[in-house]
């Protein structure tokens, strides 16, 4: 932790201590004197939310980021950044997010990485306990949404996806799709015509969310359930909702914006189009899950934390933020204020789950790949 980041945050911390000795100072003369004088309207955050690039600190500096998100996804926005500050150097590496956690994992304190981005909360959550992270400054968390963001500031949710179940509406009634994620394997229509990509990330972490909600041995059965009913194994969820489209296969458990990008875009996506693809929600258990990509500042004798951390107060700016739920890239915004695409089911109709993401983050997501191996799935 940086010396300018204890005393930022502690500042902060200071600060809510004092509110809560005048408010209960308050209480004490008003029992003693009436009429009690109105409250003081609560300090603004530092920052407020819903920033624009312009009025945050200028990016000075070279910073290397490992992101686990795809550079045809999200790309274009580090360009805009790059072209933005001429004086800032960004050397991106992209891989898979579990791969990338592991060469943090295994470098140590000699990884060029500065900054790691990916579609894993578990992921971050795993770097976080194993020491190896480092919080971002204040004006970061106050940016941020509560519930989606790590409170001691080692990571912070940039963006949110929905799990849900993806199907092709010319061969599948949306009524056999159950509301408990437990009996997608009981349907008997789906036998031999569902898919899966169990090493993508946000799948691993929709593991790791149902062992966190409904247990091991239980997690473990819906594994070997979805086995034995003939699940189809693809690389990328990109792939499960193309095979969708193409009727290969009939349904399968995705993130929501997979199919909201075909089923929107009339022009075409480079996995397809056509209107013959729709989400079904699971409710209240790990097939709705609301997880978040997010980013976190890594450990290393050589990085400037200040700027690794001013990087991801970008990540939460008015621009970047329309950039991830805007151009057909559907996420839920992270931060107050900014509505999500209004052809996206609105969050608060939607049967999520109740999750810890700061618990849930804590989880071994290792505990998750060895369930599936167990299983036989991966
Ligand atoms: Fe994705």
């Amino acid at each position: 932790m940086s010396l300018k980041n204890i005393s930022r945050r502690q500042l902060l911390a200071t600060a809510g201590s004092f509110g809560l000795i005048s408010i209960a100072g308050c209480a004490t003369q008003q029992e003693a004197a009436a009429p009690a004088p109105a409250a003081p309207a609560p300090a603004a955050p530092a920052v407020p939310a819903g920033v624009s690039m312009d009025a945050l600190p200028p990016l000075e500096g070279s910073l290397t980021m490992y992101s686990g998100r795809k550079e045809s996804l999200v790309g274009e926005l580090f360009v805009m950044i790059q072209d933005k500050y001429p004086k800032f150097d960004l050397d991106i590496r992209y891989d898979k997010s579990t791969a990338l956690a592991n060469q943090i994992r295994v470098e140590g304190k000699n990884t060029p990485a500065d900054v790691f981005y990916t579609v894993s909360t578990g992921a971050l959550g795993l770097l976080k306990n194993e020491g190896m992270t480092v919080p971002v400054n204040a004006d970061v968390i106050s940016a941020g949404r509560e519930g989606y963001l790590d409170p001691e500031g080692h990571w912070i949710g940039t963006s949110g996806r929905l799990r849900c179940i993806a199907y092709n509406t010319n061969e599948v009634d949306a009524s056999i799709i159950p509301k408990s994620i437990f009996d997608l394997p009981k349907v008997e229509a789906l036998k031999d015509k569902m898919g899966w990509a169990p090493t993508y990330g946000s799948h691993a972490d929709f593991i790791t969310c149902m062992r966190y909600l409904h247990g091991k041995e239980k997690t473990l059965q819906w594994l070997k359930d979805m086995k034995a009913a003939g699940v189809k194994t693809y690389a990328k969820e990109s792939n499960v909702t193309e095979a969708i489209l193409a009727g290969e296969i009939h349904a399968g458990p995705v993130n929501h914006y997979y199919p909201m990008r075909v089923k929107n875009d009339p022009t075409g996506h480079s996995y397809g189009s056509g209107s013959h693809i729709e989400l079904a929600f699971t409710e209240n258990d790990a097939g709705a899950f609301m997880n978040v990509a997010g980013a976190t500042i890594i450990k290393n004798p050589r990085q400037n934390y200040a700027l690794a951390s001013n990087f991801i107060r970008h990540l939460l700016s008015t621009e970047a933020q329309n950039f991830f739920i805007g151009n057909m890239k559907f996420e839920y915004p992270m931060i107050p204020g900014l509505e999500a695409d209004p052809r996206l089911p609105k969050l608060s109709e939607q049967k999520t789950p109740e999750v810890d993401l700061v618990k849930f983050a804590s989880q071994d997501i290792n505990e998750t790949v060895a369930l599936q191996e167990e299983a036989g799935v991966l």
